[in-house]
């Protein structure tokens, strides 16, 4: 059964990142279009939403993100891990990804951008310009978010049953961790630490 994509509320967009999951970029600028993964991505404000990613400079990714102003963001599950890999460990220099890892994409709303049918979470990013991208990192504003509503639906994750419908963190060398089981606390009472 596929899932439907249901709109996540601007000023809580970027609790899709806070676990720290794997994240895919796609981007477009002048008819080339492509998509690479990214693990180091983090959420930097609520409302506005914005976030950061880094993306090295020698990067076709890079090079349409800097022509463009904007770039996708997305969260792959499990199920999409293989791809995930691929689209991290081929540059797009000379290779489409979308043609040769077999990727369905469809139209971002608010940008230029073919989003990722095969992912979980979706946003759509402008970005902030700043001197922080001589660091390679790129502060875009969230201007839309949206999210399979089998995993994530009234602003919180309920992964279910399947394994293949959890968000992924990865290590190296082609090693994840898939997101665990959700549990809540109290916390500690003032004190109680000695
Ligand atoms: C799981 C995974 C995560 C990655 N995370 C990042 C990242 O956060 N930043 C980055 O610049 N490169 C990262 N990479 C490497 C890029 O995805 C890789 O250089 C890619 O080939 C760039 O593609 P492009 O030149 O087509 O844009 C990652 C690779 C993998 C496999």
């Amino acid at each position: 059964m596929k899932g439907t994509r249901e709109a996540v509320a601007l000023p809580r967009a970027t609790q899709l990142l806070n676990h720290g999951p794997v994240t895919i970029i796609t981007s477009a600028h002048d008819g080339r279009s492509n998509v690479m993964a990214a693990s180091w991505a983090m959420p930097l404000d609520f409302n506005p939403p914005k976030v950061v990613v880094v993306v090295d400079s020698r990067t076709l990714t890079r090079q349409l993100i800097d022509a463009s102003g904007v770039f996708g963001l997305q969260l792959p599950s499990r199920g999409f891990a293989a791809q995930t890999l691929a689209v991290g460990s081929n540059a797009g220099a000379g290779l489409d990804k979308f043609a040769a890892f077999d990727l369905e994409t469809f139209p971002a709303q608010n940008i230029d951008v073919p989003m990722l049918a095969g992912c979980i979470t979706w946003m759509e990013c402008k970005v902030i310009p700043d001197d922080s991208q001589r660091h390679d990192l790129i502060i875009g504003e969230v201007v839309a978010a949206y999210a399979d509503s089998r995993v994530y639906s009234n602003n919180r994750w309920h992964f279910g049953d399947d394994p293949d419908l959890r968000t992924c963190h990865y290590v190296a060398g082609g090693t994840f961790f898939a997101t665990g089981d959700a549990f809540e606390v109290a916390p500690v009472a003032s004190g109680a630490m000695g």
